[in-house]
């Protein structure tokens, strides 16, 4: 069986995620793609750090970049570090060195994403990222191919798993805002650092990929108001629970005419609403279209096995393209395009 080899650059939550689904539907994927899909070589910071990876997976870690940019058998790289820089360098130099690209960062694809798409058209490669927006829900997909006839208006979105998990836990279970956030960052949902999760900043990311999705714009985190849910006091989500509402952070992107504005904020969300009823880690995206009408995708929205599942979608569908030699066709699936375009004005 042909192999293909992978790339990770990072082994927490979701990388480690990776090599175990891999493994577990090793006999699925070599009969949707023909192939073996192996992940070879793993960039860590600390070879010795104690790993979930059993020795069973015979990776070998680096701490040199190098040794996966320049191995010429590895054809796809899978950065699952997150934040801008490195991820950014070492995502450009896998580009020009043509590897495939995917990615679950989306603090660089809202930032950062045209140019990197442009790189990706310019050496002929993929860059897929569906994990980045609300982890294992094909949500990007989804847009860009079964709402490709249909026109979106409005998107609201539930797309922080950490600070819908600690809504949940004040409003449910009286858990304080501390309490709740360790627990957010002992199951591996909140980022390492989880400043952009409370802020709403992480939600803002999210719903900037999203709306460049669903109206095929350019909008920049700059357009986006932001508002996250740090210092909501146990009072504030009692309070909206008597008054017939769940307190949700939520990211709405509305069109209207020509313009799109996009904000994301804790809103009272009243119980009837679909989105009201998303709880835990869970996210969900509501999406009012003048084709379909209303429609919600709901799943989770972070931890290791749905986002790495996610991940490993994003790697079938490269390796399919390999097979069909369509490498480098395939943008048109995501609406690279668009941004594109509008990069370039
Ligand atoms: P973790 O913090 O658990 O893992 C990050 C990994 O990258 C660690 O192994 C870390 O090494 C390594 N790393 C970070 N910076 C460097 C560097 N400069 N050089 C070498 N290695 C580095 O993150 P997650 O797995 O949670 O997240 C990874 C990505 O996936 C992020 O972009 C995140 O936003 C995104 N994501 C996460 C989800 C989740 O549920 N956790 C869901 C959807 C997306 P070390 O172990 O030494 O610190
Ligand atoms: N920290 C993010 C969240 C991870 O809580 O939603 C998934 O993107």
């Amino acid at each position: 069986k042909e192999k293909l080899k992978i790339g990770l650059l990072g082994l927490g939550v979701v990388g480690s995620g990776v090599p175990e689904i891999l493994i577990a539907h090793q006999e699925k994927i070599r009969q949707v793609t023909g192939m073996d899909i192996v992940v070879e070589k793993a960039f860590v910071r600390d070879i010795e750090a104690k790993r979930a990876l059993g020795d069973a997976f015979n990776i070998q870690l680096t701490t040199s970049i190098n040794d996966i940019l320049d191995d010429p058998e590895i054809s796809i790289v899978v950065e699952l570090m997150g934040k801008i820089e490195p991820a950014k360098t070492y995502i450009s130099q896998a580009l020009e060195k043509g590897k495939h690209v995917v990615t679950a960062n989306k603090d660089l694809l809202a930032q950062h994403g045209g140019e990197l798409v442009a790189l990706a058209q310019k050496t002929h490669c993929d860059l897929y990222y569906e994990a980045s927006v609300a982890g294992g829900i094909p949500i990007l997909r989804t847009i860009a191919n079964s709402l490709a006839a249909d026109d979106i208006t409005n998107v609201l979105g539930i797309v922080n798993g950490t600070t819908n998990y600690m809504l949940t836990k004040m409003v449910n279970d009286a858990k304080t805002y501390e309490d709740a956030l360790k627990e957010a960052q002992a199951l591996g949902f909140a980022e390492s650092d989880p400043t952009n999760d409370v802020d709403g900043i992480d939600a803002a990311y999210k719903m900037v990929i999203l709306s460049q999705f669903a109206f095929g714009m350019n909008i920049s985190m700059e357009q986006v108001s932001v508002k996250g849910i740090r210092g909501l006091a146990l009072e504030d989500v009692a309070m909206a629970k008597q008054l017939g509402y769940e307190i949700k952070l939520i990211g709405a992107s509305q069109k209207t005419g020509e313009s799109i504005h996009v904000e994301v904020s804790p809103m009272f969300v009243p119980k009837k609403h679909p989105l009201a009823s998303v709880s835990n880690e869970y996210n969900a995206v509501f999406i009012e279209s003048s084709g379909v009408g209303e429609s919600m995708y709901y799943g989770p929205g972070a931890g290791a096995k749905p986002t790495a599942t996610s991940v490993v979608s994003d790697l079938i569908t490269i390796a399919k393209n390999i097979r069909l030699k369509t490498t480098g066709h395939m943008f048109n699936a995501y609406r690279h395009e668009t941004l594109l375009t509008s990069d370039e004005e």
